[in-house]
């Protein structure tokens, strides 16, 4: 992508109202909105015995979601402190802090073995950066999901359409296939 075009996608969602981008952070702070979440979490059939790591995990809303609404474990990895505080202190509103964890961390330096879920929403150059650790971490299983951006040619074993005020946005779902 051209640095004008960077660029002008920045001011773009800097006028939406998204927070400027924490230094050395691959994607600005943008929120999934909470109906989305919840299709997320029910597309990757996430339960009590999953371990949900969402990957820039902002204020950690799907997180959250995942240990109050589905009895899951959640990991949350996000570059910015104020935002991993913040999530913090939602965990420990909704009364989550023991079965969630967030790490002040860039997502490319994160283990990510212990996943069953993984949570994505970033951009498609960011998604396709991170396959390869994908798929050399995670556990054949282990299901994947992005809001909004695919994976290239990694072909989704199934995907959902969201309307969001009137556009039609996809969440997509991927399976780690046995090596
Ligand atoms: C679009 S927001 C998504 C937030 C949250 N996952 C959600 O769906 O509501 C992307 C988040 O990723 C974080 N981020 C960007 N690059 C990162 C990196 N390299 N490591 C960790 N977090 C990162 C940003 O700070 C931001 O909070």
């Amino acid at each position: 992508m051209k640095c004008s075009t960077v660029a002008g996608l920045v001011v773009l969602l800097l006028a939406a109202g998204a927070c400027a981008p924490h230094p050395g952070a691959d994607v600005p702070f943008l929120v999934t909105p909470p109906e989305v979440v919840e299709q997320m979490l029910k597309l990757a059939r996430v339960g009590p015995a999953d371990v949900v790591y969402d990957l820039g995990s902002g204020d950690g809303r799907l997180v959250i979601a995942a240990a109050r609404d589905f009895r899951a474990r959640g990991v949350g990895v996000e570059i910015d402190p104020k935002l991993v505080a913040q999530s913090r202190e939602y965990a420990r509103r909704a009364g989550v802090e023991a079965r969630v964890t967030f790490h002040e961390q860039d997502l490319f330096q994160a283990d990510l073995s212990a996943a069953t879920v993984v949570t994505l929403y970033l951009t498609r150059e960011v998604n396709l950066r991170l396959r390869p650790k994908l798929e050399r971490e995670l556990a054949p299983g282990t299901r994947v999901v992005s809001f909004n951006f695919d994976m290239g040619d990694w072909e989704p074993a199934s995907m959902l359409r969201v309307d969001i005020n009137g556009r039609t946005t996809p969440v997509y779902l991927w399976v780690v296939k046995p090596r």
